[in-house]
């Protein structure tokens, strides 16, 4: 049997059961936990808290003021798997930006980038190159697949399923539970695969299943357990299994450009 053993990770300083690189730069005030693994060229910020049996892999970087919960794994390298169909490049390390949360468990790949003010729930994992904008909250559960995009002010709640290379706007709203899919044809023909889109201010209602390829545009509305096949159209409510238009929504519910609801605003409609 073979048994290999990295010998260029040299674990020097060990403090409470961590095993922290000689070359990872720790930033003032930062608390890190027991048990901790901070892989070479780690960057950890200024007050940062790192709970115990984190494992920060190389070359990850977290913003002054983050809080990484116990047992997360932040920077994982992606592996491909015997059937894995799609390219896996080696990736830079994880970033965390600035009084960012990841609550306990959860995963965050290499490559990907968390930015400033985020709250990232327990039990998350988002894979490689995935972008997730400021002031965004992914809740507890919720898994985000390779190459995702979203922009500030976005919630994807507890449990939703966000697949692969899916693009989602500003300020929207994607409720517990949502599934959202790429392969129509299941694996029966040569791999296309065709993510949704999700404009600025959109709002999907929980359980939605949202097929390969739907584009929902800004303001545009899917209701609860709705399995939506079509684009849905500026600022249009569909419902249903196939989604149909059930109506519009107001202009007293749609969002200012700085994103507050309009009804909030003076001159309400
Ligand atoms: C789609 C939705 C936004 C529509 O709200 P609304 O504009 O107030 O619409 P109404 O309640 O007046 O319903 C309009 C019609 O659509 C139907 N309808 C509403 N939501 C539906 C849904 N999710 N599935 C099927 N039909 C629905 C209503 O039965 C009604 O039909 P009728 O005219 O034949 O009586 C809302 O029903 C919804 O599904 N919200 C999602 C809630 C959610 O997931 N929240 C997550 C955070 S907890």
């Amino acid at each position: 049997m073979l048994i290999f053993i990295k010998t260029t990770f040299l674990l020097s300083s060990m403090t409470g059961g961590s095993m922290i690189s000689d070359d990872a730069k720790i930033g003032e005030d930062a608390k890190i936990g027991k048990l901790v693994i901070i892989e070479e060229g780690c960057v950890i910020g200024n007050g940062v808290s790192i709970g115990d049996r984190v494992t920060l892999h190389k070359g990850t970087r977290i913003g002054d003021n983050s809080v990484i919960q116990e047992s997360c794994i932040i920077g994982k390298h992606p592996r491909p798997g015997p059937r894995t169909s799609h390219k896996i490049d080696p990736q830079p390390g994880a970033v965390i930006g600035e009084k960012v949360l990841v609550g306990a468990f959860s995963i965050v790949y290499a490559g990907t980038v968390i930015h400033d003010y985020c709250y990232v729930g327990d039990f998350v994992g988002i894979r490689e190159k995935c972008d997730i904008g400021e002031y965004s909250t992914v809740g507890r559960g919720v898994l985000i697949e390779f190459g995702v995009k979203c922009g500030h002010h976005v919630r994807i709640m507890n449990n939703a399923q966000i697949t692969e290379g899916t693009r989602i706007g500003n300020n929207v709203f994607v409720a517990p539970d949502v599934s959202t899919m790429t392969d129509r044809k299941m694996a029966r023909d040569d791999n296309i695969f065709v993510p949704p889109v999700f404009e600025d201010n959109t709002r999907i209602g929980s359980n939605a299943v949202i097929l390969p390829g739907v584009r929902v545009e800004k303001e545009g509305t899917v209701g609860a357990g709705s399995v939506v096949m079509k684009d849905v159209k500026e600022n249009q409510i569909v419902v249903g299994n196939p989604a149909k238009l059930a109506g519009i929504v107001m202009k007293r519910d749609r969002l200012s450009p700085d994103g507050t609801p309009n009804w909030r605003l003076k001159g309400k409609e």
